[in-house]
């Protein structure tokens, strides 16, 4: 599903992100990528979907070379590839329905469909109640689940969350481990970027660390730290 080949990565600035990382992940996966501060986590999902180019060697999603991608193909690939955050980036003006509806509707999906979509997936997400509200009268929980459910809102085929549950208590952010799990199940690829060595320590997933832009460690059923 998506495949590293040699990727480096420098900043225009000079700052080194990666070095010759290979990387494998296959459809259906599950992995959570750890290491400190600066280690490379954000810039590699950004190479993912294309928000970064690599400066050498290779990035492929679903068979495709996303530096080769036209300009025409990217909003596809960003479709494939849904994306969430610790601060959530929800629209804050607009209801929770309308958050997700957004996504849709950038991307031209009729509006009878989005009729049907959008109640299907605030269900998954357990927010069918609050599809009025705003996001500022949410708990964070609350708005890591509506940002979760406009990111597959598009059944993409790989999840990327860039430290999800950094904003959230314990509790909160085994609710989010429980839905990422879920839309695992359901056939979507995820890969998580965490420093959360309690959540890593119990879901026993595939754990790749990074250490200055190296992969340093790649292991099934792996732990937080050595
Ligand atoms: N847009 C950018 N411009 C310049 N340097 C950057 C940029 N983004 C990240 N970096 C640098 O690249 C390295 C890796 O950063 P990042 O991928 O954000 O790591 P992590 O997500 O693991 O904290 C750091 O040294 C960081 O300062
Ligand atoms: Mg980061």
């Amino acid at each position: 599903m998506i495949q590293f080949h040699k990727v480096s990565k420098v900043y225009p600035n000079g700052a080194l992100a990666l070095l010759k990382v290979d990387l494998h992940i296959p459809p259906v996966d599950f992995v959570f990528l750890v290491g400190p501060s600066g280690a490379g986590k954000s810039t590699l999902m950004k190479l993912i979907i294309r928000q970064e180019l690599p400066s050498e060697g290779q990035v492929v999603v679903n068979g495709k070379n996303v530096a080769r991608l036209r300009k025409s193909e990217i909003p596809l690939l960003r479709r494939k590839v849904g994306v969430i955050f610790q601060d959530f980036k929800l629209l804050p003006d607009r209801t929770v329905w309308e958050n997700v509806a957004f996504a849709l509707e950038v991307a031209e999906v009729s509006p009878r469909e989005i009729r049907k979509r959008v109640p299907a997936i605030l269900q998954l997400v357990g927010l069918e109640h609050k599809a009025s509200a705003l996001p500022g009268e949410l708990s964070g929980g609350e708005q890591q689940r509506v940002s979760l459910a406009r990111a597959v809102v598009h059944n993409p085929l790989v999840l990327l969350a860039d430290e999800p549950t950094g904003n959230l208590d314990p509790a909160t952010s085994l609710e989010i481990m429980e839905l990422l799990e879920r839309i695992n199940l359901r056939g979507t690829t995820v890969v998580m970027a965490t420093h959360n060595r309690e959540i890593v320590d119990r879901m026993k997933k595939r754990v790749v660390a990074l250490e200055g832009g190296r992969v340093v460690r790649d292991e099934q059923k792996g732990r937080y730290g050595r």
